[in-house]
């Protein structure tokens, strides 16, 4: 969960590390601090609780000048925010940071009697203490030998003090991506960050060591061999990290979404049909599979719930949607017929990651859906479908969700094609409708204004409903998540058929109520529902579409008319909606709408 840096080159140090420290932030944000080979060959740490705009203030004064360094922000796992706990420590001869969880970190203090010299409650010092004590000048030798006795996730970044201006780095599961440059080396948690000055980049394996300095950088494997890196290129432009000019990251990734879209949708149809042959998807994995069971957390699971939608409605395939947190204790049954698709933005998830590795084992044939290309789920699968919506750097993931659903929408036509569910010309129409969603999403987005002017309904509340029925309800589903990670509403999507039996018992006057209505053999019972809540005193705010012609609803209710889109496709424009809704809420509340308390971009602890 943690953001984490590391830089040798001819820049300045310090401000380097502090800027690219703001642009992981929204990895976690609890505390930061960075340390700094200094002139004069000694490495100097500043670290404070907080975020990243407190250790600036801190660094203020300081005469702190280099040019190696590495730096850190954390998201609480051992230990409370405070200074001492902010990363990085420091142990004997060694200077650390650090993103994962140790489980054995207990037995390691007592087994190297480190608990005198301990600073903090984190178990990241007691690495640094196992690797002191493995120390013996070599630095290497001591990270080889001390790796080995460590049970959990970690991303190491280490300093020695006896070469300060080295940077060394190794990992198991958590993320670390390395890019060399003119302007200098740079390894990092995630590609935007490390992408600054150079699209070509590296995934570090696991268990291997990078050695950094800014003459070289060099990889070795567990028995001491240098190793060349297998070289990736990021799919999308240096310097489209920042925020455009918008307030925030989220605004702007909502506002990308047409382009997006298409971008991943285009190159996956020729003469109005789908294909996969890029990505290297064979047709067989899609015909040959009876059954398709997703694995995914969060947003990237609600986009597996319209992909089951798709599944069943045009496929006639069965397909269960799994929480990936769930899924191994559920003893899923899993064999060599079934497809487990993991749908991931950030492709770090871990519980998504452990999943994919236990439907492996099981012997599933393995497809992923991720945004970031060479990301340790993608690795770790049969094959892989990358979405093109840029880095997302909201944690509120946006652009990732209909990308997504984009890839899933083609999925869902090529599958129908090879199993012969359609023929060529119900495929083709199939296809052109996917291909008029970049021009719908956009029309909702130029009637934002209306959507901020219903946010503004809700901006008291401390509780809401969503409710609709069957796409609709899991359109609501992600619209629900939306609002309370962000505006920290308790929202709850809901069957709105279910409702009457028993939750309608919490509808009052002080309620307010977001329904959606876009399936057209749902429309009946979907308004009887609304009705319900109505003359209960409800505030309906309600998301239909313009065919659907919707009158009569009462004076406190609100109606958004969204474009018209075949049934089933009305989830992109919908879901578009809600995400400004959700958007505007958090904005006008006054709230970092980027980085939302407790949050973390990228969750890489079970
Ligand atoms: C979505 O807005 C949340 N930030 C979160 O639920 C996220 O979708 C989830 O953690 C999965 O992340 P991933 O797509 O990177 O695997």
């Amino acid at each position: 969960m943690c953001g984490i840096i590391g830089y040798t080159g001819n820049k300045d140090v310090t401000e380097m590390l502090l800027d690219t420290l703001e642009m992981l932030e929204y990895r976690g944000y609890d505390s930061a601090g960075i340390a700094v080979s200094d002139t004069d060959g000694k490495i100097r740490i500043v670290k404070c609780a907080g975020r990243v705009k407190e250790l600036r203030h801190l660094f203020g004064s300081s005469q702190i000048n280099g040019n190696s360094g590495m730096g850190h922000t954390r998201w609480a796992t051992h230990g409370g925010v405070t200074d001492q706990n902010a990363h990085p420590h420091r142990y004997g001869h060694i200077t650390l940071i650090h993103n994962g969880i140790i489980e054995n970190y207990r037995e390691l203090k007592e087994k190297y009697q480190l608990q005198d010299m301990l600073n903090s409650e984190t178990d990241t010092e007691i690495v640094a203490g196992v690797i002191n004590h493995f120390y013996n000048g070599d630095p290497l030798d001591a990270i080889r030998k001390s790796v080995v006795k460590l049970k959990g996730t970690f991303a190491l970044v280490i300093m020695f003090d006896d070469f300060p201006d080295t940077i060394f780095a190794i990992r198991n599961v958590s993320p670390i991506v390395v890019s060399s440059s003119n302007e200098g080396n740079v390894l990092a948690s995630d590609v935007a960050a490390v992408c600054q000055f150079s699209k070509e980049y590296f995934v570090l394996p696991e268990l291997h060591t990078i050695v950094m300095n800014r003459e070289c950088v060099l990889l070795y494997d567990l028995s001491g061999e240098c190793v060349e890196p297998d070289i990736l290129t990021a799919d999308w432009e240096l310097g489209q990290n920042g925020k455009g000019g918008f307030p925030f990251y989220m605004e702007k990734e909502i506002m990308e979404q047409p382009e997006v879209i298409q971008k991943t949708i285009e190159g996956r149809i020729v003469n109005g049909l789908p294909f996969f042959s890029k990505d290297e998807v064979t047709d067989e994995i899609l015909k040959e599979c009876n059954r398709i069971c997703v694995v995914a957390c969060g947003t990237a699971m609600h986009a597996g719930l319209v992909g089951q939608v798709l599944a069943q409605s045009v496929l006639g395939i069965h397909m269960d949607v799994e929480l990936a947190s769930e899924f191994m204790y559920a003893d899923p049954v899993i064999d060599d017929q079934t497809l487990v698709i993991a749908i991931s933005q950030s492709g770090e998830t871990i519980d998504t990651l452990e999943a994919l590795k236990y439907a492996k084992r099981a012997g599933a044939k393995t497809l992923s859906i991720i945004n970031v290309r060479g990301a340790s789920i993608a690795r770790e699968s049969d094959y892989v479908i990358y979405t093109y919506a840029g880095p997302e750097v909201a944690v509120a993931s946006t652009k990732a969700y209909t990308t997504q659903l984009s890839v899933l929408y083609l999925l869902t036509a090529r599958m129908a094609l090879v199993r012969g569910v359609l023929n060529e010309g119900e495929v083709r129409t199939f296809i052109s409708e996917l291909q008029r969603t970049p021009e719908m999403v956009d029309q909702v987005l130029q009637k934002r204004d209306q959507i901020h002017k219903m946010a503004r309904r809700v901006l008291d509340a401390r509780d809401t409903f969503m409710i609709g029925r069957g796409l609709d309800y899991s359109i609501l589903l992600e619209g629900s998540l939306k609002l309370k990670e962000i505006s920290y509403i308790h929202s709850e999507a809901y069957a709105s058929g279910e409702l009457k039996h028993g939750t309608i018992a919490l509808i009052t006057d002080k309620t307010p109520v977001v329904a959606m209505v876009t399936q057209s053999r749902l429309k009946d019972k979907e308004m009887s529902n609304i009705r319900e809540v109505c003359s209960r005193g409800a505030k309906v705010m309600l998301f239909t579409r313009e065919s659907f012609q919707i009158s009569g609803m009462d004076e406190w209710s609100e109606v958004f008319e969204l474009p018209d889109m075949q049934d089933l496709f009305m989830v992109l424009p919908a879901s578009v909606a809600l995400q400004l809704f959700a958007y505007y809420v958090s904005a006008d509340k006054g709230y970092d709408v980027d980085k939302p308390r407790n949050l973390a971009k990228v969750v890489t602890v079970e």
